[in-house]
């Protein structure tokens, strides 16, 4: 079963500050995504990965081709579908979290945590035990639990941004080098966070840059080159190339 088709996905920018010069984003991208699997997408700065997350989750809308989502409802093509149909879909089953935390409500960090459960009917007293849980799961320190996120640190904030993106357990989560800000150990225990809260009704896309991450979480991997989608390989094929390029000392991906 698929939970994305994407096909011919095509974005374009406008930029009106270089004379109406048209930058290319994404370049007629098409994979599907399987129910269930964790997807990692790679490839150079500037290839296109956070565009086609964008894309996906609708902060971007595309400039062509499709994403056929399988909602509970039936399909939906996250390309064209309205605002508001966009809008739901974001509530119930899909999930975002950017590198940091963008808008910052003044909220106490473990309140942003817990507001999506919350909103799915989750007793309040309930949602904060989770949220404080992942929180503790990602080493935030105790402290911070009652302050306000717009005070912490990028690390900090990131930790917040995917404890509360997790939170739910969304059917389609779209994580965006969710971990780029985190010391190693952190690093470590988010990667592991995501191998134990997460169940196979969660499907996952996510952006990551460091070769072991992408060995450890992901199913498959889709390479992005130049905005064009260069390959997709399940990981085993992806580190055995990988392994074999002999001018790489260090793990990050560059593919
Ligand atoms: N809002 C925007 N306006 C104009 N150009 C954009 C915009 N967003 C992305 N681009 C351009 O689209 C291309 C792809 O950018 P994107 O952010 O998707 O790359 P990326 O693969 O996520 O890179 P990185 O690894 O550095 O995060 C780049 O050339 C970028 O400058
Ligand atoms: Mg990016």
């Amino acid at each position: 079963m698929t939970i994305l088709e994407i096909d011919s996905l095509r974005k374009e920018f406008q930029m009106h500050v270089v004379g109406g010069k048209r930058v290319v984003g994404l370049d007629g991208v098409s994979f599907d995504v399987e129910d269930g699997e964790f997807l990692a997408i790679v490839g150079e700065s500037g290839s296109g990965k956070s565009s086609l997350l964008k894309c996906l989750y609708r902060t971007y809308i595309p400039s062509g081709g499709s994403i056929r989502f399988s909602s509970t409802d039936g399909d939906v093509d996250l390309a064209s579908c309205g605002e508001r149909e966009m809008l739901a879909l974001r509530d119930d089953e899909i999930g975002y979290a950017s590198q940091f935390l963008d808008e910052i409500p003044r909220v106490p960090a473990l309140d942003v945590v817990a507001r999506p459960l919350v909103e799915d009917g989750v007793e309040r007293t309930q949602a904060r035990s989770v949220a404080r849980d992942l929180l503790t799961e990602l080493n935030l320190p105790a402290e911070l639990h009652d302050a306000y996120p717009a005070t912490f640190s990028g690390g900090e904030r990131q930790r917040v941004n995917l404890a509360r993106a997790i939170a739910p357990r969304p059917r389609l989560l779209l994580l965006d080098e969710p971990t780029s800000a985190l010391d190693p150990e952190t690093k470590a225990a988010a990667i592991d966070l995501l191998d134990t809260y997460l169940t196979e009704a969660t499907t996952v896309v996510g952006v990551f840059h460091n070769r072991d991450v992408v060995e450890q979480v992901a199913d498959r991997v889709v390479v992005l080159d130049d905005a064009a989608l260069q390959r997709v390989v399940d990981v085993e094929t992806y580190i055995a190339e990988a392994g074999s390029t002999a001018d790489r000392p260090d793990s990050e991906v560059r593919a």
